[in-house]
């Protein structure tokens, strides 16, 4: 058998394959729906190959061309419906690439209509130059040119969840999960417990703005207060980030926020806080291991 092309390595992959001694793995592109489609594709690709190893060496009689031929009319619905979505949901973004996009699609249907018609007139070659060309759709497309665009809808996505967030003044803990999975956000974490709250865990990604007092007493704000308005300078915020504050159930994050709107600095609190974060199963980080870690490591 001859050696199939494998996916570029390093590819953070949605699904992968065995297909003969190849491994193929198809990237994490970042829209679920669009995952699932390559990964139908990937399932096109593993049953061709199989057909065509039979094929590598001996020319089909008649009925054996069946198989072959209704691979056209998937692939042909595949190319419709999953290219159609792709290109809808990069306009709806602004995709900076859409029209590059578009004509690799273009192209991709192209090839396809002409491999249809070298198997209608039986050419034997067009099965190895189909199976050529689905492997190279899946390692050059997707892996290279679909997995360009991820950046780009995460971020879109990420902005939409924290200009909603900024709109209400608060995020919930699932819409910071998000955000965080996302990993393409102007948004900054900020912690405003103390450091003895900070040191049994932090959100992952958080800055510390460790404020000295821990606002035990709901009924009696004042201290709190008083000592936020000592620690807090406007000057070291950018009023081109957004802030979303952390504290260890609300109040805190809720007092600091009229402070941050004083300023016009975009800001929202967690809801419920750390411990509405800790109700829904997420997990915290070790604050000292997060520091060494992070570049942004020095409190603000
Ligand atoms: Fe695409």
């Amino acid at each position: 058998m001859e050696e199939l092309p494998v996916a570029a390595a390093g590819v953070e992959p949605s699904s992968s394959a065995t297909v003969g001694s190849a491994q193929l793995q198809v990237a994490d592109v970042g829209v679920e729906r669009f995952n699932n489609d390559h990964q139908r594709l990937l399932f096109y690709i593993v049953e061709f190959s199989r057909l065509a190893e039979r094929f590598r060496h001996q020319q089909p009689i008649d009925e054996e061309w069946d198989p072959i031929d209704a691979i056209f009319p998937r692939l042909e619905k595949y190319t419709q419906e999953h290219f159609q979505a792709e290109e809808e949901l990069m306009r709806q973004h602004d995709y900076p690439l859409l029209t590059r996009h578009i004509a690799q699609h273009q192209e991709l249907t192209g090839h396809l209509q002409q491999l249809k018609e070298s198997v209608t007139t039986r050419h034997v070659e067009a099965i190895a130059a189909l199976e050529s060309f689905l492997f190279d759709w899946l390692t050059t497309h997707i892996n290279q040119d679909d997995r360009q665009y991820r950046g780009c809808f995460q971020l879109a996505e990420s902005r939409q969840i924290t200009e909603k967030a900024l709109f209400n003044e608060m995020i919930s803990a699932e819409q910071l999960k998000r955000i965080i999975e996302l990993s393409a956000s102007n948004a900054v974490l900020l912690d405003l417990r103390t450091v003895s709250e900070q040191e049994e865990g932090i959100i992952p990604g958080s800055q510390l703005y460790p404020c000295a007092h821990n606002l035990l007493n709901r009924q009696d704000t004042e201290p709190f207060r008083r000592s936020f308005s000592a620690r807090f300078a406007p000057e070291q915020f950018d009023s081109e980030q957004w802030y979303i504050l952390i504290c260890r159930s609300g109040p805190r994050a809720a007092i600091a926020l009229e402070a941050f709107q004083e300023h016009d600095l975009p800001a929202c609190e967690l809801i419920g806080g750390i411990q509405e974060w800790l109700r829904q199963g997420f997990s915290l980080v070790d604050r000292e291991q997060a520091l060494a870690e992070a570049e942004h490591s020095t409190p603000v």
